[in-house]
């Protein structure tokens, strides 16, 4: 018979909705992507990385990937690395690194970034410094139009010998453009330690850094300034998680 079944009206399921945590764990799968069997990889530090090290170590464990070496940027990674099993190890035994994936705490248009408000600049710094393709992943609240925007810290390391000397002369070297150092402490009001049991100075620019360039020069002429969160023309590949999806672009 020509009798017309009633049609059910079209269901509309409703997307998930992502979390900022989805949107890390999106793009640090993404990143995992370019890890290789044989290869050196450098394992980043934070919340975002963290989703690559598990990504790595389950890959590893279902064989898919075979003979990765990670080399830690922190200690914490490290922990969490050999809690998956992932084989480990360092910069003397492997001074070449194929591949490194961490997050950043803030990335410019031209992907400079700014990385160690988790206090592991330094070690970061030096793997990634040493690699072949250095993969930043981020979620979308992480873009920012120029660096120390929004008044965020820009933490540097400093040798706690002198601390508040090194601070001083950091402060005057930007007093002009309104910036304020502060010595980090922890919950406990003591300095914030770094795995390399130095202090960190968080460096607040009212109005942004205005060239990060002379900006770098200049902090790392201060005597007992370790290291620097600005990473400038480091990335080589950024990924960046939205609600709209995911895009990655190379340098
Ligand atoms: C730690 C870092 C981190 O990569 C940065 O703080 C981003 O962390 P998260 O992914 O948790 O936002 O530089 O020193």
């Amino acid at each position: 018979s020509s009798s017309s079944a009633a049609v059910a009206p079209p269901v509309s399921v409703p997307r998930p909705v992502l979390t900022q945590e989805d949107l890390k764990r999106i793009a640090a799968y993404k990143a995992v992507d370019f890890v290789e069997s044989g290869m050196v990889v450098g394992l980043g530090t934070g919340s975002t990385a963290c989703h690559a090290v598990a990504r790595i170590a389950e890959l590893l464990r279902l064989g898919k990937l075979k003979n990765v070496v990670g080399i830690p940027t922190s200690k914490k990674t490290e922990e969490q690395a050999l809690a998956l099993g992932l084989p480990l190890s360092d910069l003397v035994a492997y001074p070449s690194v194929d591949v490194a994936i961490d997050g950043a705490d803030e990335v410019d248009p031209w992907f400079n970034l700014i990385k160690g408000r988790g206090g592991s600049l330094y070690r970061e710094k030096m793997v990634e410094s040493r690699c072949g393709r250095f993969v930043v992943i981020v979620d979308e609240s992480k873009l920012v139009k120029k660096l120390g925007e929004g008044g965020h810290a820009m933490p540097v390391e400093v040798v706690p010998f002198g601390w508040n000397v090194t601070l001083e002369k950091l402060q005057s070297l930007f007093k002009s453009s309104g910036c304020v150092a502060q010595l980090r402490t922890g919950s406990d009001g003591k300095p914030f330690l770094t795995d390399n049991l130095n202090y960190i100075v968080n460096l607040f620019f009212k109005n942004g850094i205005e060239d990060i360039h002379s900006a770098s020069d200049a902090i790392k002429r201060v005597v007992g300034v370790v290291e620097h969160g600005m990473f400038i023309d480091m990335t080589t590949t950024l990924i960046v998680a939205g609600t709209d999806g995911v895009t990655l672009k190379n340098k």
